[in-house]
């Protein structure tokens, strides 16, 4: 399996509306490919103007509030490409579509990287950001999990939130619970 680095991407639609979504972007060589799923706004995007942004941020209720409707976080103007970074970014990359590999399910954007920015130092490694971004991909795929798989790994999530948590991490995780306690009714409903 190749790397995939958690990122929040920027993507703009040809009237200059900026749209802002966790992607994981998986490494290919000197080139990062892109794979939103069909249908979906970044992939919309990417075919209308084939320039990304990509955030990178130790700030993880941007991961969590983007997947609750959450998405008026502040950007700054890209330096080299059309398009925006994260505010709290600690650096962003900025992308460029060179080809795409078309696919029923989830086409793949590959990029390469015209220009990199730092902004913030690096404020070192936490459990429970990992743990937030592990739930926030829980709770994207709800409706194709199984829900002992989900439960279980709630469970074990919630030791490194309980353990290791700073305040935004708690607020990240609250959003998330807010989700999995409404497919919780549902689930119980069916
Ligand atoms: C950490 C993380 C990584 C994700 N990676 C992807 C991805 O690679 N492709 C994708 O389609 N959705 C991914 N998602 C889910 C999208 O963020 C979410 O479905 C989003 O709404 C995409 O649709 P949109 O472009 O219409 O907003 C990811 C979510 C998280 C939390």
């Amino acid at each position: 399996m190749p790397k995939i680095v958690e990122t929040i991407v920027t993507t703009s639609d040809g009237d200059g509306n900026v749209h802002i979504a966790p992607l994981g972007l998986i490494a290919d060589g000197d080139h990062w490919l892109i794979g939103p799923f069909k249908p979906s706004r970044t992939l919309d995007n990417l075919r209308a103007v084939p320039f990304a942004v990509a955030s990178h941020t130790q700030d993880v209720r941007v991961f969590a509030g983007c997947l609750t409707g959450r998405k008026d976080w502040p950007l700054k103007r890209a330096g080299k490409v059309p398009g925006s970074y994260l505010a709290v970014s600690q650096s962003h990359w900025e992308l460029k579509v060179v080809d795409i590999e078309e696919d029923d399910v989830r086409p793949k954007f590959r990029c390469k990287l015209v220009h990199q920015e730092a902004h913030a130092p690096f404020a070192g490694l936490n459990r429970a950001q990992a743990a937030v971004i592990e739930c926030a991909v829980l709770v994207s795929r709800l409706k194709m999990l199984e829900a002992d798989k989900i439960e279980a790994e709630l469970k074990y999530l919630e030791i490194a939130i309980s353990k290791t948590a700073g305040p935004e991490e708690l607020e990240a995780w609250s959003w998330l619970m807010e989700r999995v306690d409404a497919w919780r009714v549902d689930q119980k409903n069916k």
